[in-house]
C-alpha cells in the first residue's frame, strides 16, 4: 500500500489588516481585553474587495505550485474546506477549480468548520492510500469577516475570526513517512452552541427580513461551553492518535493545533505535559481563520524550520458541530 505525505504548503492572507484598536472603534472592546482573553492581536480581512473563500485559495495555491515547480496538469483531485463558501450552491471547490483552470478532475467539498483541515486531510489520505489519486490539493480557506456580527451583540465571537487560506499537496510515497492516522469525530447534540442557522432551506423564504433582523445570518457562539468542550477534544483526539500508533507524547515534535483562542492551546499544552515550544501557535497575527487555520499554522512552523524529516507531528482539531479530529504524521 501507498503512503500519503505533505509535499509542500503554503497559505495566503488578504493585505487589510483588523486590530484589535479598529474593532474596538466598531464595538464595545478593547485591546486588552482581547489579548487577555484570546492572545489575538490582529487578523486579516477581504474589506470590501469582495474576494471569496475560492479567490483566496487560488493565491495560496499558486503559490504553492511555484514553490513545488509544478504545473497544475499534475493534479488529480481537489478537497476544499471550508464554513463560509461563496455560494450556497455549488460549494467552493468548483469555484476554485473554474478560477485555477483545473480541468474536469474531480472536486469535493468539506464543511466541517474548524475541523475541515483534518477531515480534508483524512480523506484525501484515502484516495492515495487506495491508489485511486497520487497528487492532492487539500484547501482551507475562509472568509470569515463578512459575516460576523460587529455590534455590541456579536462582539464575543466577532473578536476572534480572521480570513485566510492555506493549501498544501498530499503525494503518493513508497517511503516509510506521512500520514500514519487520523481519527474524526463529531457530537451533534452541541450544534446550537456554535453555529450560523440561516439562510436555512428549512424555511420556505430561505432568508426573511426578520431573520436578518434577528440576526441569524451571523455565527453565534457559546464560548464558554465551546471552550469547556474543546479543551476536553483536544486532549482526548490528541492521545488517540498517539496511542493507534504505539507512541507517548513524548514522541511528539510538535502539535500544531487549530487556533481557536491562545488559552485553549495553553491548557492543551499543559493537560499533556508537553513542552510550550512543541505547540505551535501564531493565532496573535491571523485570529481564528477556521478550516485555515491548521494549514497556515504548519506551513509558518515549516517556514521557521520547527519541523524537521522523520518528526512526529500532530495536527489536533476542534470546532463547530462540535467535530474534532487529529492526524498523526512521520515528516
Ligand atoms: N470585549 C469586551 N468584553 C467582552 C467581549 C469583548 N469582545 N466579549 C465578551 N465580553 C464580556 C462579556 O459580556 C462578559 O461580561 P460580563 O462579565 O459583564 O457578563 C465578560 O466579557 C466575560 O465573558 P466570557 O464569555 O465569560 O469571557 P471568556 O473568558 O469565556 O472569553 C471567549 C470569551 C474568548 C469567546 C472564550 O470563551 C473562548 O475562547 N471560547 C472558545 C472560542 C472558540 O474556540 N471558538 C471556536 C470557534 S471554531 C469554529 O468551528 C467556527
Amino acid at each position: 500500500m501507498k503512503n500519503s505525505f505533505i509535499k509542500d504548503i503554503a497559505f495566503y492572507v488578504p493585505e487589510k489588516i483588523l486590530t484589535n484598536d479598529d474593532l474596538s472603534t466598531m464595538m464595545d472592546t478593547s485591546d486588552e481585553w482581547i489579548k487577555t482573553r484570546t492572545g489575538i492581536h490582529k487578523r486579516h480581512s477581504t474589506g470590501d474587495s469582495n474576494m471569496g473563500p475560492a479567490d483566496l485559495a487560488v493565491l495560496a495555491s499558486s503559490k504553492l505550485l511555484k514553490k513545488l515547480n509544478m504545473d497544475k496538469s499534475e493534479i488529480d483531485f481537489v478537497v476544499f474546506a471550508t464554513s463560509t463558501p461563496d455560494y450556497y450552491v455549488p460549494g467552493s471547490g468548483a469555484l476554485f477549480q473554474e478560477k485555477m483552470g483545473l480541468e474536469n478532475i474531480g472536486v469535493l467539498d468539506i464543511r466541517q468548520g474548524c475541523s475541515g483541515f483534518t477531515y480534508g486531510l483524512s480523506v484525501a489520505d484515502k484516495f492515495i492510500k487506495t491508489e485511486t489519486y497520487k497528487n492532492i490539493l487539500v484547501i482551507g480557506s475562509e472568509v470569515q469577516t463578512t459575516q460576523l456580527d460587529y455590534d455590541n451583540d456579536g462582539r464575543g465571537t466577532a473578536v476572534l475570526f480572521g480570513d485566510g487560506a492555506a493549501a498544501c499537496l498530499l503525494t503518493s510515497t513508497n517511503d516509510d513517512r506521512g500520514i500514519l492516522s487520523a481519527h474524526l469525530h463529531s457530537d451533534g447534540r452541541y450544534i446550537d452552541d456554535l453555529s450560523s442557522s440561516h439562510p436555512s432551506s428549512k424555511y420556505k423564504d430561505i432568508i426573511t427580513k426578520e431573520n436578518i433582523k434577528d440576526r441569524k445570518h451571523h455565527i453565534h457562539m457559546n464560548g464558554r461551553e465551546v471552550f469547556k468542550h474543546a479543551v476536553r477534544r483536544f486532549k482526548e483526539v490528541i492521545l488517540e492518535g498517539l496511542d493507534y500508533n504505539n507512541l507517548s507524547v513524548d514522541d511528539v515534535d510538535m502539535v500544531i493545533p487549530h487556533q481557536a483562542n491562545y488559552r485553549i492551546s495553553q491548557t492543551v499544552q499543559k493537560q499533556l505535559d508537553i513542552d510550550q515550544d512543541k505547540v505551535f501557535s501564531n493565532i496573535h497575527n491571523y485570529g481564528n481563520t477556521t478550516a485555515a487555520s491548521i494549514g497556515i499554522a504548519l506551513s509558518e512552523a515549516l517556514e521557521q524550520n520547527k519541523i524537521n524529516k522523520g518528526d512526529i507531528v500532530v495536527l489536533a482539531s476542534f470546532g463547530a458541530g462540535f467535530q474534532w479530529g487529529s492526524v498523526v504524521i512521520k515528516w
